[in-house]
């Protein structure tokens, strides 16, 4: 074993590799790590002879890859409890929202918010979901809605990923909402978010490019526009699509090669259809269904159907899911959604990686991969998606560093 630096004996891996075993499982385990990386996995009674710089007895407990959140707005200012509570006496969302609250809101209080404030709200927020085993983070802006105050937001979320063992992916969602100096010009805030692209893409800190794509926001042609400006500066691109009406956002976003489509409580055949040809993944955020009460259930069987890879999120943010658990997404993926325990792992693990253009190198325990690694107490894997409010994580490890144990 020359230059391990750390070997995991007696594991049971839920690998999450397609292809063999439910859960891609290998019981009587042992995996080594080198340099950050999974440098072998083998089984326990085949491990070479030799020196490890570390050797921990998992005692038959589970791995998993470390879990990944692929669609977050941790970083935002204030919170929107008083909506709810209005939501509470009738109000909808979009209505809400077209009164000039809801997303709008939130802008007010992030643009009135400094860097530092918007860094020390949003760690508690980022430490919640590491410790549940969270080793990657997507982060998007679109509370800013004016370049500096969205530059803003990246640099914190950049900034969360220095200073926490996590590593962010940053989304620039300058297209979120039409911000109140624009309020019934949404063609001319296009316009101003089609010229900051080219600075956001200098900047180097927004790792692809989202919208929402809505009746409340931007439009199909609009929002194509946007793609479009994205492809043609290199900038990977999701899309949030047919979350509150089927406006045929999912074939757009299939069309521009998305990394994923996101929502797609209302998404077509068709659409599905694009989907799976562009390899596009299907990013469903049982959160935002369960606090605005929506009864439209995304279109799971046609996503299995046509072999759509399904990813599940928090969405956390202040306005539609204001979660920080990810396990908590399992139960309801699986409950809300009719995912198998199974897919909602892969869920928030392989498919999750894939949607954030990183499947090469993360969401599953593979030779070669990045070892974050998740070390939980359960007898069986189906365990994370049947049990909620309850955290079972033993240990975690981010790049084969151990950053959490219980
Ligand atoms: O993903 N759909 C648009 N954006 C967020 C909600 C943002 C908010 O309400 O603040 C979402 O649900
Ligand atoms: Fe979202």
């Amino acid at each position: 074993m020359p230059g391990w630096d750390l070997l995991l004996t007696n594991a049971r891996l839920a690998t999450m590799e397609p292809g063999g075993e439910a859960y891609g499982a290998r019981e009587g385990a042992a995996l080594a790590v080198a340099s950050g990386r999974i440098a072998w996995i083998g089984p326990q009674a085949e491990v070479p002879q030799g020196e490890a710089a570390q050797i921990i007895d998992l005692e038959g407990r589970w791995v998993t890859p470390g879990l990944v959140d692929c669609h977050t707005h941790l970083v935002y200012g204030g919170d929107r409890a008083a909506e709810f509570e209005l939501r509470l006496t009738g109000a909808t969302y979009e209505e809400i929202a077209r009164a000039g609250g809801g997303i709008l809101s939130t802008v007010q209080a992030t643009r009135a918010a400094t860097e530092d404030e918007l860094y020390h709200s949003a760690l508690p927020r980022a430490r919640a979901l590491l410790a549940e085993g969270v080793t990657t983070l997507e982060i998007k802006s679109g509370y800013g809605l004016a370049l500096d105050h969205e530059l803003k937001q990246l640099k914190v979320a950049r900034r969360i990923g220095d200073s926490l063992p996590l590593e962010v992916r940053t989304t620039f969602l300058g297209a979120h909402a039409v911000p109140p100096e624009f309020k019934d010009r949404g063609e001319d805030y296009l316009q101003a978010v089609l010229a900051m692209l080219p600075e956001v893409a200098a900047s180097g800190l927004a790792d692809a490019v989202d919208a929402f794509c809505e009746t409340i926001a931007f439009s199909l042609e609009q929002t194509r526009r946007l793609l479009q400006a994205a492809r043609d500066l290199g900038l990977p691109i999701k899309l949030h699509a047919d979350q509150l009406s089927d406006s045929g956002g999912a074939a757009l976003a299939a069309q521009f090669g998305a990394l994923s489509a996101d929502h797609l409580e209302h998404t077509n055949e068709e659409g599905a259809a694009a989907m799976a040809k562009a390899g596009t993944v299907a990013v469903l955020l049982p959160g935002a269904f369960y606090f605005l009460r929506e009864s439209k259930l995304p279109p799971v069987d046609l996503f299995r159907r046509h072999g759509v890879g399904m990813a599940l999120s928090t969405d956390s943010n202040p306005g539609s899911s204001p979660v920080t658990s990810l396990l908590l997404m399992l139960s309801m993926g699986c409950t809300f959604f009719r995912l198998t325990p199974e897919e909602a792992l892969a869920g928030v693990t392989r498919e999750a990686a894939r949607a954030l253009g990183l499947g090469a190198s993360h969401g599953t325990l593979r030779e070669g991969k990045v070892a974050d690694l998740a070390v939980w107490n359960i007898e069986r894997p189906a365990e994370l998606s049947y049990r909620f409010g309850f955290n079972p994580l033993h240990q975690l490890f981010k790049a084969g560093n151990e950053v959490a144990s219980q």
